[in-house]
């Protein structure tokens, strides 16, 4: 059978590092068997500018009859000042929610060739392996009412609502307990509940499913606190699990710890296991059309895509191992401290195909 996957390569750097995880999957199919058809569509400002929408209709259908997803980046200074609903950003959020794409896997981990690429001392990092579970589709970014609103006095006021039920929160929480089983069996959910009415819900409702799960070891930690610990001793985590604009915030957080933001893959699942695989980083206007950027977050996403919506965990172990090796022979982006030569995009995306 063969594999639909759509590619939405966004905005900035979106192009060139979509083009990057394309060749790979190109590769696969062509030298390893991977039976799959590509195609393409525009998302974001691309979609703004060819069909007036950040997520035009014929993009979400595409999306909706395709297998997986695998998307760049959006967003960008030129679109900077359009109304908030055509936004570039609020066409991912739209493909987010129209696809249902709750489960929002972010893993972090160390390749041990990066350990001196670290903000933080080798022995803070070296090993680290990290799991933030993001619930995606709800809480402060979905949470009505919002806006901006003319007070008596005359003066504006901005507002969003913080918002979590008891079915999303326990959805979250059973895709991170099945998480930490198939790892160290450790989960650590993460809230603001010493303030917010939500998060004391979002504890209760954790503790509750986690009677489901009696082998794993379940903690709870206020956000500011994770924020600190992420930067302190970041190997006492396995998985975290936690809501949207926490997620955000700490898996940027998380990032760095790995050497640079280029490395995050993450996936977005829905409740089947269908899929959405993007970086964790943005649209990096300040670098875009430069061959500069990163490609290995998106590569290892595509290794994500493989995994987790193809069932194919031996080419993912492909890309994973052709990575490690590019690494290894001293390759590096210029994000990327150490090694011994900087590379382009291209040339990065090429090493790692040559590996495969
Ligand atoms: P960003 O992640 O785009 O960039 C932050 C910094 O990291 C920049 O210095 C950038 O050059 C660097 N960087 C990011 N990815 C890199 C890569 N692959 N290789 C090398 N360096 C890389 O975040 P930002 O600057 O806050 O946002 C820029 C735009 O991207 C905004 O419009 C924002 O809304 C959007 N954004 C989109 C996504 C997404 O599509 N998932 C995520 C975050 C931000
Ligand atoms: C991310 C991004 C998005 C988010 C923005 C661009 C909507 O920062 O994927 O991490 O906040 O979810
Ligand atoms: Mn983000």
């Amino acid at each position: 059978m063969s594999h639909r996957i759509l590619l939405l390569p966004g905005d900035g750097i979106g192009p060139e590092i979509v083009a990057q995880g394309r060749r790979v999957l190109e590769a696969l199919r062509d030298n390893h068997g991977l039976d799959c058809e590509l195609d393409t569509a525009p998302i974001g400002g691309a979609g703004y500018d060819a069909a007036g929408q950040p997520l035009p209709e014929e993009t979400l259908a595409k999306a909706q009859a395709a297998d997986a997803v695998l998307l760049g980046a959006v967003g960008g200074p030129r679109y900077d000042e359009l109304p908030r609903e055509v936004r570039p950003e609020r066409g991912l959020l739209a493909i987010r929610a129209e696809l249902g794409l709750f489960g929002n896997l972010r893993p972090a981990m160390l390749y041990p060739q990066l350990a001196d690429a670290s903000a933080l001392r080798p022995e803070v990092v070296a090993g680290l392996d990290l799991l933030i579970v993001r619930e995606l589709t709800g809480g402060i970014y979905f949470g009505e009412p919002r806006g901006v609103r003319e007070l008596p006095s005359g003066e504006r006021q901005g507002y969003d609502t913080e918002v979590y039920s008891e079915s999303e929160i326990e959805r979250i929480a059973r895709l991170a307990f099945a998480a930490a089983e198939r790892r160290q069996g450790r989960l650590c959910s993460v809230d603001k509940a010493n303030v917010l009415e939500s998060s004391g819900l979002w504890r209760e409702v954790v503790e509750r499913v986690a009677a489901d799960y009696p082998q794993i070891e379940l903690s709870h930690m206020y956000v500011d606190n994770a924020a600190m610990q992420l930067v302190r001793a970041p190997k006492q985590f396995d998985v975290i699990v936690t809501g949207n604009m926490f997620g955000d915030i700490l898996s940027d957080c998380a990032a760095q710890l790995t050497g640079s933001i280029g490395m995050l893959p993450s996936a977005s699942l829905d409740e089947r296991g269908k899929g959405l695989y993007e970086p964790v980083h943005g649209s990096a206007p300040d670098i875009a059309g430069q061959d500069k950027a990163n490609p290995l977050a998106t590569i290892l996403s595509v290794a994500m895509l493989l995994r987790y919506s193809l069932g194919k965990s031996e080419h993912a172990e492909r890309v994973e191992r052709a990575v490690g090796q590019v690494l290894e022979e001293g390759l590096r982006t210029a994000d990327l401290q150490g090694g011994s030569r900087v590379v382009g995009t291209v040339e990065m995306g090429e090493a790692v195909v040559g590996r495969l």
